[in-house]
């Protein structure tokens, strides 16, 4: 019950560790893992961390709001790169600033077009961090939750001149209200993150922290993983054949191969914003996919999650989405 280290509570850092080299080929020690409050922390602190007013850092486009809240804070300068389906286009990048000082990028999962990072577009962005000197800050928050090919490693675990902050959260992979994620950091910034991440709010309650050590360590997260993968990959389909069945002209399903949401394009011309406030007043959440773009994209769309949604609630909600349509 006294206060706790800021970088985390050792027990959890230390099953985090193992973790992490397991599933996602995360190279590094017990030491350089962080606990946060979730990885918008992990953002915050990097940001924080990395990035002077008026430095210029990638992000990609369309991207995460959150990441794009905490780089705005710390005063970047956004320079928005272009995804495709290969991932991030890295040549684009260099082209826009080559001398940027960060990237934000979610490589195994693109949020929220669902496009893994191709192995020949990591190895060029780990050569332009390497050769400039620029940090990566590569956000692997849904990665266990592949639904259909094999597992993708992490950025992290390729890179060779430490450029890599890899940040995690259990948000996802356990649920949001737990409020704890984790950022693995190279050693020679660990002072800095952990001076940072004290100066913040010291350090997230130990009580979680215990909770879910025990949890990794008895076995059961292990288990609720793959129990939870058959449930989203039922979802995942349910979602999919509704939307096919009831809106198959007038929606367009994209990156549904992983993860807890897909995106659904709407017709060229349709607004996304005027959907997904129609939606909202009949009780769905869709998020309008042009609030992950700075500019707006020619084509709008609806971000549709099935992690917290049963099969009969999909079912239903697709049918009032059509006729909302
Ligand atoms: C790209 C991305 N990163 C991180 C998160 C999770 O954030 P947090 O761990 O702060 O809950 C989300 C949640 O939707 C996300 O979409």
């Amino acid at each position: 019950m006294a206060y706790g280290d800021a970088k985390g509570y050792l027990p959890l850092r230390e099953a985090i560790a193992e973790y992490l080299g397991a599933a996602r080929a995360v190279r590094c020690e017990p030491s350089q893992i962080l606990v946060t409050t979730g990885s918008q922390q992990g953002l915050q602190l990097s940001a924080q961390v990395l990035v002077d007013a008026q430095e210029r850092v990638w992000i990609e486009e369309p991207g995460y709001p959150g990441a794009r809240q905490a780089l705005n804070m710390a005063g970047a300068r956004l320079v928005p790169v272009p995804v495709d389906h290969e991932g991030l286009n890295v040549a684009e990048g260099i082209r826009r600033a080559p001398s940027a000082h960060a990237v934000y990028i979610t490589p195994s999962h693109q949020y929220p077009l669902g496009v893994t990072m191709t192995a020949t577009r990591r190895m060029l962005l780990l050569n332009w961090a390497a050769r400039s000197g620029a940090w990566i800050i590569e956000d692997d928050y849904d990665s266990e939750y592949r639904l259909g090919g094999r597992p993708i490693a992490s950025l992290q675990g390729l890179d060779t001149d430490a450029r890599v902050i890899y940040v995690g959260t259990f948000s996802k992979v356990m649920f949001p209200a737990l409020r704890l994620g984790y950022v693995v950091v190279p050693k020679d910034l660990l002072d800095a993150f952990s001076n940072a991440r004290d100066a913040f709010d010291q350090f997230s309650s130990t009580l979680y922290q215990a909770v879910m050590t025990d949890f990794i360590s008895e076995g059961h997260f292990a288990r609720h993983i793959r129990r939870m993968r058959m449930l989203y990959v039922q979802r995942r389909r349910a979602l999919v054949e509704a939307i096919h069945k009831r809106m198959g002209g007038k929606l367009e399903v994209i990156g549904a191969e992983a993860g807890m949401h897909l995106v659904a394009l709407l017709p060229p011309g349709v607004s996304d914003v005027a959907i997904s406030r129609r939606a909202a007043e009949i009780g769905i959440s869709a998020m309008p996919l042009s609030s992950c773009y700075a500019k707006p994209p020619v084509r709008g769309g609806l971000i549709l999650g099935y992690g917290g949604t049963d099969e009969r609630q999909i079912q239903e909600g697709i049918s009032k989405l059509a006729v909302s349509l």
